[in-house]
């Protein structure tokens, strides 16, 4: 079983990981750190406990992380791409309680130590702040983590947010350039291997049709919501792009499913048109890197195999 611990800011696509993680028997999910991006951090955090409840696992801690990128600007959030609450047309319950908001880097330190750190993978699917932050105040403890993942960048292909640059690490391009440079063993998932995670209509009405758990339930409607978005961005895209599952997914290593190369990365990250741009070198006859600072880099991914394999794990029909 991999031990993980989801770094998110839930968003549909955050919210596709966080179920399949909850509906993956290889998969045992430690923590949830929440933090802003697609939407506030008390509507992550919300969401993320809503469908915690959902699965009937409450019992897994979530830990309230950054509510703003490290340049102290006010975040840009993205209701028009995930819905006014993040989780397209889904409105979840109002907690009776107002949450005790505050971040709680010291639980998360907590769980990593309590824990066998050298077995444990982070998997970031939302702004690096709350990443970087936790590297920043303790970095003897992240330092024993096994393995990193992050959903973001795009290298040499067209960004999201803007002509050039991914929304996570435009979101904030300071934490992103920090975790490339300084995360050992880290694995970057952009945009190149993202683009190609789609779920189509079809695959979707084939989860939608082996639902057997409120948790499923969600699947059809927040994709269909998102499904209605991507065609007015991209019209004519066969599905969605599943960003953040296929991060999720990349950490158990199925063979060729992903294609990776390995190079030193940096972000961009002074305020200019190119804020947020993902730089390595990929001219002719560049090779892998090798050396603390290598990044390896998703550069593709196979469309059929990852789809085949989402739809066997959330609807159970998956051989062991
Ligand atoms: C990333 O940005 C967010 O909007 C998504 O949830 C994903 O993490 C894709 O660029
Ligand atoms: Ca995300």
């Amino acid at each position: 079983m991999k031990k993980v611990i989801l770094f998110a800011d839930t968003g549909i696509d955050d919210a596709m990981a966080l179920i399949y993680a909850l509906r993956n028997p290889d998969i045992d999910l430690l923590a949830v750190v929440s933090g802003y991006g697609n939407v506030e951090r008390e509507k992550t955090y919300r969401n993320v406990e809503y469908l915690l409840d959902l699965a009937g696992r409450s019992d897994i801690p979530v830990i309230s992380g950054a509510t703003r990128p490290l340049n102290g600007e006010d975040p840009v959030f993205f209701p028009d791409i995930h819905g006014e609450e993040g989780l397209g047309p889904i409105q979840p319950p109002i907690p009776e309680e107002r949450y005790a908001n505050r971040s709680n880097f010291s639980k998360l330190f907590r769980i990593i130590k309590e824990d066998d750190p050298n077995e444990i993978t982070i998997v970031n699917v939302g702004r690096c702040t709350s990443l970087a932050i936790a590297w920043y105040l303790n970095p003897e403890v992240m330092a024993d983590v096994k393995q990193t993942y992050v959903m973001g960048g795009a290298f040499l292909v067209p960004g999201n947010a803007t002509a050039v640059a991914e929304a996570n690490f435009y979101g904030d391009a300071i934490a992103a350039n920090y975790v490339c440079q300084h995360v050992p063993d880290l694995t970057v998932i952009p945009l190149n291997a993202t683009r190609e995670a789609l779920l189509t209509p079809e695959d979707v009405d084939l989860i939608d049709a082996r639902t057997d758990s409120p948790l499923l339930d969600i699947v059809e409607p927040i994709l269909d919501f998102y499904y209605e978005v991507y065609q007015e961005l991209e019209p004519g895209i066969e599905g969605t792009p599943q960003h953040d599952l296929a991060a999720l997914v990349a950490t158990l290593e199925i063979p060729r499913m992903f294609t990776y190369e390995k190079r030193e990365v940096r972000v961009q990250h002074e305020e200019s048109y190119a804020n947020g741009l993902s730089i390595a070198n990929f001219r002719p006859g560049s090779t892998d890197c090798s050396g603390d600072n290598c990044v390896r880099i998703a550069v593709d991914l196979n469309r059929a195999l990852f789809a085949n394999h989402v739809i066997e794990v959330l609807t159970n029909q998956r051989r062991r």
